[in-house]
């Protein structure tokens, strides 16, 4: 069993691939290794020129020419499961993601005892080279999109990022459950494997050496559905027990102010602690259903309200301020309220009351 498999995709990369091969060659001498190129039978024939390299040159390659199949995250699950190290490391091969670096990610597993070493763009040492501001603003706006939606993610700094090293006996636990879907195959890991430990090392990612990019805007709308699966339509799912909330609240508002004559200013927060109730239980029941156990109902519903507040601050604000500022009507001050308070509940639920 090698110390360490490199899995690396391939699709028209003929004028990289045998530049890689000699830098990981010369850098990993004294580590006993094996590498598994996936390629998805690239019309430039990188496979061909990989078996040939593989047979004349370098005993410690495999090749891998998948036919009638397509795809960057499937091609790397092939890899997975074709690797035998005790470390699987993943890595472009067009020399974006320097082989330089796989020793540091090897020593740190080790040293570390971690599950994932996650090579960064985003720690102190680490950067992108000959990027514009755009497309910094697109990786960094990918990045806080999954930030926001997945609390796995927030465990590295760089969840972005193609260059990582696993621990093969982590990927065994969760090989089956990892879905081809989508290119970032590392946020797929984060989510479905559970690891323990993970550190980042700093890296620059360089400038594509020969070639093309094979990623473009599909690939931006499929990491949208990729992320929301990961959610687990949660987002969506909040936003539909905040709609059943809202008719508690309107419910209420009508009830007290309506027909028991209660001042609305008066009437509006019990309005908004019985939606709060409504809300609470349907998240703990459907939304997050099975998060949050290690806590008590009772301190899981406390914990609730302690990160509604501010969210139902803001919501009571707006309505006071619409309601009696601006004279609007109680039921559309309160969709307003609502819809202001709505945001900064979900994130407190997903993030605070239900961590995973
Ligand atoms: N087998 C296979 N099948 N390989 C593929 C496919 C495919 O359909 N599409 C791309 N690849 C290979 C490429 O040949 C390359 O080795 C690697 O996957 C990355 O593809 P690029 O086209 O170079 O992607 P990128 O540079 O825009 O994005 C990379 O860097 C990002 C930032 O770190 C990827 O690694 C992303 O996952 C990463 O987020
Ligand atoms: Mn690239």
């Amino acid at each position: 069993m090698p110390r360490l498999s490199i899995v690396i995709p391939t699709y028209n990369e003929r004028e990289n691939l045998p530049i890689l091969l000699e830098r990981l060659e010369k850098t990993l001498h004294n580590i006993d290794f094996e590498t598994i190129v996936v390629d998805d039978d690239s019309p430039d024939r990188t496979w061909e020129l990989a078996r040939e390299l593989a047979r004349t040159k370098y005993p410690w390659l495999r090749v891998i020419r998948r036919v009638g199949e397509r795809g960057l995250a499937s091609a790397v699950i092939r890899g997975f499961s074709e690797a035998r190290g005790e470390y699987v490391a993943v890595m472009d091969a067009d020399l974006q993601h320097p082989p330089e670096v796989l020793p540091q990610l090897l020593k740190t597993a080790l040293e570390e005892k971690a599950d994932i070493v996650i090579a960064s763009r985003y720690v102190r040492g680490g950067g992108v080279e000959g990027w514009s501001r755009l497309r910094l603003l697109i990786s960094k706006t990918a990045t806080l999109i999954a930030y926001l939606l997945l609390p796995e993610a927030r465990r590295t700094s760089d969840p972005m990022s193609g260059f990582f090293l696993v621990k093969r006996k982590l990927l065994d636990k969760c090989i089956n459950s990892l879905k081809p879907r989508g290119y970032k195959i590392l946020l797929e890991i984060l989510v479905k494997c559970k690891p323990d430990k993970i550190v980042d090392v700093p890296y620059v990612f360089r400038r594509r050496f020969a070639g093309k990019s094979k990623l473009g805007f599909r690939t931006t709308l499929d990491y949208i559905i990729h992320v929301l699966e990961l959610n687990q339509y949660r987002v969506l799912k909040n936003a539909v027990v905040g709609a059943s909330g809202l008719i508690v609240l309107w419910s209420t508002l009508y009830l007290l102010s309506d027909i028991l004559n209660v001042d609305p200013l008066l009437a509006y927060p019990a309005a908004i602690e019985a939606s709060i109730i409504n809300n609470f239980f349907w998240n703990d029941k459907l939304v997050f259903r099975g998060r949050g156990r290690q806590k008590s109902l009772c301190r899981r519903l406390v914990e609730y309200h302690g990160a509604v507040a501010l969210g139902a601050a803001t919501n009571y604000a707006t309505f006071t301020l619409l309601y009696t500022l601006f004279h609007i009507d109680k039921y559309i001050a309160s969709l307003v309220g609502v819809l202001a308070g709505f945001t900064l509940n979900y994130l407190a639920s997903e993030h605070g009351v239900w961590k995973p």
